[in-house]
């Protein structure tokens, strides 16, 4: 393992108090925002202690998404180095037990964070005392928004039943997966092929995950098992939104089929919320679906989602204490 992936804690060694789920899927309005701010103030209803944090620093809602309006504090005081600790830049929330970093007033000229304060700021958000912590990445596929995506196994991906949407979550799934696997070779020279076959048009011909392990096997075994590895501890978790129909539901199986087929990935189709014209009002009155309309079609499935995420959690826990 080279120096980031140590510093990152990548890897199926991975451990830490607080449950750190990263949200992202590539593209913009699929309702990242709106899903954290639900899982989270579902978790926090149900009695666990929950922050979420905005990474998204160049376009900052989920404040907005948790009854905010103005954050006196935020993560962009964090990057601009003028708060060291990222307890101070928590807001309490009209929700019991949710809590909020906001992403505001971030610095135009500089909004992203260096690799070693974002190495830091993983750090932090690993420790903070809280049961779960979601961050909200925002959209792209930028290295800061991987390497946000791997501070957790937990890492979500949204994405809507429209074609660009799920374009862009493919293209998400092998950014995040390549990233981690440049991260987990030990050997320069396979970090290099690694590299090549980051460029899909690669001229050694490498077109797919699949097609990589072949030829890192071929040329160190040992890479190869780690390889492996890498591939069994990703198991990037999806949410179908904004669904209306019954082969809208179904996506979440065919991209599961895909992801096996052609990146050799687990992925988990966590569940699907469908579309919900009660969104819309929850947005405008500013608080969470769940929070708002608890009874509404799309605050149940969110239910069910959150806990399909703590039975997760009990048995990864549960598999660890068996080992
Ligand atoms: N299930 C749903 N039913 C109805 N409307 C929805 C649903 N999910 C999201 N929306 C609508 O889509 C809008 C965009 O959602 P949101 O801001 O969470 O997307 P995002 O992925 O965070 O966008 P960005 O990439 O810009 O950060 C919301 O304001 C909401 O009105
Ligand atoms: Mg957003």
């Amino acid at each position: 393992m080279n120096k980031l992936a140590a510093k990152l804690r990548v890897g199926p060694e991975s451990s830490h108090r607080a449950r750190l789920i990263p949200v992202g899927g590539g593209k913009g309005g699929v309702g990242k925002s709106f899903i954290v701010a639900n899982l989270a103030a579902s978790l926090a209803r149900m009695g666990h202690r929950v922050v979420a944090v905005d990474g998204d620093l160049e376009g900052a809602n989920l404040h907005t998404c948790v009854g905010i309006p103005r954050p006196r504090a935020s993560l962009a005081d964090f990057v601009a180095q003028r708060e060291e600790d990222l307890g101070k830049l928590i807001l309490d929330t009209p929700i019991p037990n949710l809590q909020l970093i906001a992403a505001t007033d971030g610095n135009l000229a500089t909004p992203q964070p260096t690799q070693s304060r974002r190495v830091r700021l993983m750090r932090e958000l690993r420790e903070l005392d809280a049961d779960f912590v979601f961050f909200d990445l925002g959209a792209g596929t930028h290295a800061a928004v991987m390497d946000y995506f791997m501070i957790g196994d937990d890492g979500v991906i949204v994405i809507v039943p429209e074609p660009t949407s799920v374009e862009n979550a493919y293209g998400f799934v092998r950014a995040a997966f390549y990233r981690r696997l440049r991260l987990a070779m030990a050997s320069h020279n396979m970090r290099k092929i690694v590299t090549i076959a980051m460029d899909q048009r690669n001229e050694r011909g490498i077109r797919t995950p699949l097609e990589l392990l072949r030829e890192i096997q071929r040329l160190d075994p040992a890479e190869g098992t780690r390889f492996v590895e890498t591939m069994r501890a990703f198991r990037p978790r999806l949410v179908i939104n904004d669904v209306r129909t019954a082969e809208d539901i179904r996506l979440g199986f065919s991209i599961q089929g895909v992801c096996r087929k052609f990146f050799g990935i687990e992925a988990e189709y966590l569940g699907y919320v469908n579309h919900d014209e009660s969104v819309h009002r929850s947005v405008r009155a500013m608080r969470p679906l769940v929070d708002a309309y608890p009874r509404s079609d799309a605050a149940v499935y969110l239910s069910r989602i959150a806990r399909k995420l703590l039975a997760d959690g009990a048995a990864s826990r549960s598999r660890e204490g068996s080992i």
